[in-house]
């Protein structure tokens, strides 16, 4: 049985696999053929933070694979009246066949995967979102190709999608050009734990308009992550010059691509232009969520299976 906590879970064999499957699942989904390898399956979804396209994702995606999918959150469960996250795994997993979970620390989702007697997938944590960047690299290859030899371009925090961008980059051969305004750091230790990651997988600058330069593809989030609401007003002040807009985009290639893993903040992170603007691509990249959290359901409930695109 495996897990998907984190990137490094998956090998890139199996992301060239995964990145295959989501295509052949997608082009199904666009041309209404049904497909339905997972009939009699449950999810089992647990959200202890806010979500739209987490949820819909997952719960959509889930329905069109032929299973059904049952949604908890903290406040309407015994996890808000504190019943342990490692019973509530010994018991939702006697019912349930998948597990996604949102949640605050890794740890609460690594203690739920330790006891759980299921596949556990996260769908964020405060140090990992695995699954939106795995959308992310989908749609980057949709839109141009092979991600290997890239550089992507992380503007702004150095957040849960700093550190998963790290970790993809240093697996499939990519570098990510990091420019983080100073005591928001991504946390090195974090993403490649005692391993040394591959020379060249990242690239730190001062300066957020010079890391863009060069760059294939340029990404942001948020100011403030969901968990971080007290340090809003310190947040708005340190992050003043990490937005994207158009004089930063100028500054990498031509033909590069904007991300964001939304929700937006028009005029905070990125300006109006750049994410209403012709480089985006943030509306494929959402839709991108839900085919390619198919493939990794499919892929953990049923293993390689034969049909290849
Ligand atoms: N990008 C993302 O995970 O969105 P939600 O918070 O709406 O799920
Ligand atoms: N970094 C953001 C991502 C939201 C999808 C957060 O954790 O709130």
């Amino acid at each position: 049985m495996k897990h998907y906590l984190q990137f490094s879970d998956f090998s890139a064999d199996e992301y060239a696999y995964l990145f295959a499957r989501t295509a052949l699942i997608k082009r199904k989904f666009k041309s209404y053929e049904k497909y339905h390898p997972l009939v009699d399956r449950t999810l089992a979804m647990i959200f202890e933070k806010a979500s739209t396209r987490t949820r819909v994702s997952f719960e959509a995606g889930m329905g069109q694979l032929g299973g059904t999918v049952v949604n908890l959150t903290s406040t309407d469960s015994q996890l808000g009246r504190s019943e342990s996250i490692e019973d509530t795994a010994r018991v939702i997993s006697r019912m349930t066949d998948i597990v996604m979970i949102r949640t605050f620390g890794q740890d609460r989702l690594e203690r739920f995967a330790e006891h759980s007697r299921v596949p556990v997938i996260n769908g964020l944590t405060n140090e990992f979102h695995p699954c939106q960047i795995m959308a992310d690299l989908f749609t980057y290859i949709e839109h141009r190709g092979a991600i290997a030899g890239k550089v992507v371009t992380w503007v702004g925090d150095g957040n849960n999608m700093a550190n998963t961008w790290l970790q993809a980059a240093d697996l499939l051969g990519f570098t990510v050009h990091l420019s983080t305004p100073s005591g928001y750091e991504v946390d090195e230790k974090l993403a490649f734990g005692e391993r040394q990651p591959r020379v060249g997988c990242y690239k730190i600058f001062k300066d957020p308009r010079q890391a863009c330069q060069g760059a294939d593809l340029v990404t942001t989030d948020v100011w403030t992550s969901m968990g971080y609401e007290a340090e809003n007003e310190a947040r708005r002040k340190a992050f003043a010059d990490w937005c994207v807009d158009e004089a930063m985009m100028a500054a990498a290639k031509p033909d590069a691509l904007f991300m964001h893993c939304l929700p937006a903040h028009r005029g905070e992170e990125v300006s109006a232009e750049v994410i209403d603007g012709p480089q985006s691509v943030v509306w494929d990249e959402a839709e991108n969520r839900m085919h390619v959290q198919k493939a990794i359901m499919e892929y953990l409930l049923l293993g390689r299976i034969g049909e290849q695109p």
